[in-house]
């Protein structure tokens, strides 16, 4: 660890050991908890699926089906009861995220939240005093920060390396067609939390923020081009870091050709990723500076045979620190720091000047709401509903 990147205090809960096979219950049954039943499989026999449930019985019926799972449950709380689960996926709309999450919590449960793990700052408050009272670790996935380039390249920057972090862009352009906001939760804030800033490009910044460290300022755009929802589906920042670092960031949701670009320049060496929904090894270059042309050896990692960027990878690394009594990623203190910059980004757009880190606190409407109640567009979903 060097100067340039301070450690998040860590004062998160590790459940004492837990020994393998992790018992997973799932909640939401919908589109990502493919993706977690997947891993799951994939982590076989490390870890299996003891009990979903939906709201939708239909949905849990041909997902427990599919995936070869014995106990269908009526509701969230029965499947909380079991009293044999260690681990619960909430795999549900962003706005049952926090409610869910403390609940497990309540249960003893440890739970890995859907992004965003909750729809509000103050939600999140919330969260860490059920964790910090139960000892049940409330764990938000993001699952780029744990493919192995990315693991390579967070301890490459800690170690000083590549010298300082000076400049890095952050970009999510994809695109999402009206259709897709049909769906009745998405594109409203309260509902979803925001737009391509909670929703998309969190992911991407999320994964700038695990690699930079705490970040000092924002200022801000956020716009609603084209798309029928409340929230924006575009915003722009420009964020100033603790360690000096200068970066931009974009989320949009209206760009035809889709892309996932992050770069960081080091004093030393360029590192860039270039991909979609997730990354090989080989969507990474390293180009070193004039002079620092023995560094290219220090980015040679292991590759694991071509993984994409997953839930797998995050959920192997849960399952080895809870098997080894430590504290599993993502914990709240670094998914607030992302959230805090989403909230700062919303405030900064909204209010037109800069937001600090630290300055959303208290009565601030930011801390109840992504929205601020400042939008400066009318709703449109709200008056369809
Ligand atoms: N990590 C990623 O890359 C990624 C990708 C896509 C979506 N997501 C996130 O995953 C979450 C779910 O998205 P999705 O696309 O799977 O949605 P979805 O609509 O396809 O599925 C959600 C499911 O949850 C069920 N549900 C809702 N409330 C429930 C409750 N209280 N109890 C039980 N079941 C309930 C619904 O019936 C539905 O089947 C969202 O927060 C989204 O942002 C993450």
């Amino acid at each position: 660890m060097n100067d340039h990147f301070p450690i998040l205090e860590e004062t998160r809960p590790t459940m004492s050991t837990v020994r393998p096979p992790f018992r997973i219950g799932i909640i939401g049954t919908g589109g990502i908890a493919h993706a977690h039943a997947d891993a799951i499989r994939d982590l076989h026999p490390r870890a299996e699926i003891v009990g979903v449930v939906d709201l939708d019985p239909d949905r849990a019926a041909q997902f427990a089906a599919d995936f070869g799972v014995g106990a269908i449950h009526v509701t969230a709380d029965e499947l909380l009861a079991r009293g044999d689960v260690d681990l619960v996926c909430i795999c549900t709309p962003p706005e049952t995220h926090a409610p869910l999450a403390a609940a497990a919590a309540r249960s003893g449960i440890a739970s890995l939240v859907e992004k965003p793990t909750a729809l509000s700052l103050g939600e999140l408050d919330e969260l860490a005093r059920a964790e910090a009272e139960t000892g049940a670790p409330i764990l938000t996935v993001f699952q780029h920060r744990f493919g192995p380039a990315a693991r390579h390249l967070r301890s490459l920057a800690e170690s000083g390396v590549l010298g300082r972090p000076l400049v890095a862009t952050c970009e999510t352009l994809w695109f999402r067609p009206d259709e897709y906001f049909a769906v009745p939760w998405r594109g409203r804030w309260e509902v979803e939390g925001g737009g391509p800033t909670m929703g998309h490009g969190i992911h991407q910044f999320d994964l700038m923020l695990a690699i930079l460290g705490d970040w000092t300022d924002v200022t801000a755009f956020a716009a609603r081009q084209l798309r029928p929802t409340d929230t924006e589906d575009v915003s722009l920042a420009l964020v100033r870091f603790a360690n000096g670092a200068l970066a931009t960031v974009v989320n949009s949701l209206v760009s035809p050709r889709e892309t996932s670009r992050l770069r960081f320049d080091f004093e030393y060496a360029s590192i860039e990723v270039e991909h979609l929904y997730g990354y090989t090894s080989a969507d990474w270059t390293f180009t070193p500076a004039p002079g620092h042309e023995h560094l290219t050896a220090a980015w040679e990692h292991p590759n694991e045979a071509g993984a994409t960027s997953g839930h797998r990878d995050q959920l192997a690394a849960i399952l080895d620190a809870f098997e080894h009594g430590e504290a599993p990623g993502v914990g709240l203190a670094e998914a607030r720091r992302t959230l805090e910059f989403a909230a700062a980004t919303y405030a900064s757009a909204f209010r037109s000047r800069i937001v600090s880190a630290g300055e959303l606190i208290g009565d601030d409407p930011f801390v109840a709401g992504m929205s601020g109640g400042i939008v400066p567009w009318a709703p449109v979903k709200a008056v369809l509903a």
